[in-house]
């Protein structure tokens, strides 16, 4: 019998409706498109309103039945859904759980996974993993973050870069040796300093103070983030190739985490990769944190050929980042 792989079958995506453009900042905050733009790579990105929907499973549903309705997939099959997010609806019930049940997935148990702008690429092994043992049979893996509703506008070091949306991606048995090939991921807690979000948890829960002292927003030391993720995402995206053999001419396409276009040009120049096999959409949305790789899979679906080799990598929060080979498995 042949090895059993895990291949991604399906992918759907989701951006909610409302465009906050660099202009619109410009009106609430101290900055400028020109420097938005030079610096991050961002032009726009998509905020979710309470007219539209509330909280990141509204996202998370959205991918997931755009994803269910292009392939014609009943929900009923699907064993297991992981919701990969930052920013779960509430603290405790699982945001999958619902996600879930709206979509119609009656039989799969679900759970969600927090590794910040990892979660999504953790979340891949996970779901694989699952289908490699042979259990189960449908893994529906979810990132979906609504960044704004931890976003101080206020903020211009953290404002200008996040946005809201969702991706999703099944993940199936696959007999041809095609799906994931390999992956090296990382994670070091000295980094929880640079990058977070202070309050609201165990650690520091909700209170008067909290809130006045504004700790329930995400904090950045940016430029430590920055160096921390060039050197990183650029030495894991390295080391999958050099530990697959594969050179510069093998890799179909990066697959980056879009936090900064500057993060995602080192690190494709460090894999020789010249900007053509690069997937980019973060002059659109911004660093939608989980939401980013499955994104980018749904936005250029139909530019991956089945056999292409994929390179995934990512850094976020914690620290935490990795580097995925897969080998796409449909045209
Ligand atoms: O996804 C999770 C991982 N996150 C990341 O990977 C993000 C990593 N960090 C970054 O992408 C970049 O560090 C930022 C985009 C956040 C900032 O870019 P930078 O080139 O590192 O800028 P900086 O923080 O060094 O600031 C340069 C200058 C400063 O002014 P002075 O001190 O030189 O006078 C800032 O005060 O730019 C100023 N500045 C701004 N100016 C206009 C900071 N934010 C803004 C702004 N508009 N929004």
């Amino acid at each position: 019998m042949s090895k059993i792989t895990a291949a991604i079958t399906a992918v759907g995506g989701y951006v909610p409706k409302f465009v906050l453009t660099n202009k619109m900042l410009e009106d609430m905050v101290e900055t400028n498109d020109e420097w938005i733009l030079s610096r991050t790579g961002i032009k726009e990105r998509r905020i979710l309103k309470p007219e539209e929907g509330e909280g990141s499973s509204y996202l998370a549903i959205k991918a997931a039945q755009n994803l269910l309705e292009k392939r014609n997939i009943n929900a009923e099959e699907i064993d297991l859904v992981i919701v990969a997010t930052a920013t779960p609806d509430s603290m405790v019930a699982s945001t999958a759980a619902f996600v879930a049940s709206e979509i119609g997935a009656i039989n799969a148990f679900a759970y969600d996974l927090l590794a910040a702008c990892s979660s999504f690429l953790f979340g891949m092994s996970t779901a694989a993993s699952y289908i490699q043992s042979g259990k189960y049979k449908k893994v529906l893996l979810i990132g979906a973050d609504k960044m704004s509703s931890i976003i101080d506008y206020t903020d211009r070091t953290t404002c200008i870069i996040f946005g809201d949306g969702a991706g999703a991606v099944l993940f199936e048995p696959n007999t041809e040796g095609l799906g994931l090939q390999d992956e090296y991921l990382r994670a070091d807690g000295s980094g929880r300093k640079y990058l977070g979000m202070d309050a609201g948890g165990s650690l520091m829960p909700a209170s008067e103070e909290t809130v006045k002292n504004r700790k329930h927003y995400i904090y950045q030391d940016g430029k430590t983030v920055f160096k921390f993720a060039v050197s990183n995402m650029a030495d894991v995206a390295e080391r999958i190739m050099k530990r697959n053999n594969l050179d510069h001419t093998d890799v179909s396409w990066l697959v980056p985490h879009q936090a900064n276009k500057r993060i995602i040009d080192a690190t494709a120049n460090r894999m020789g990769l010249d900007n053509t096999k690069v997937l980019m959409n973060i002059e659109r949305y911004g660093n939608t944190t989980s939401a980013t790789l499955p994104l980018l899979l749904s936005d250029f679906e139909k530019q991956l050929k089945k056999g292409d080799n994929l390179v995934f990598a990512a850094f976020g929060g914690g620290f935490t980042w990795g580097s995925i080979y897969l080998k796409w498995a449909y045209n």
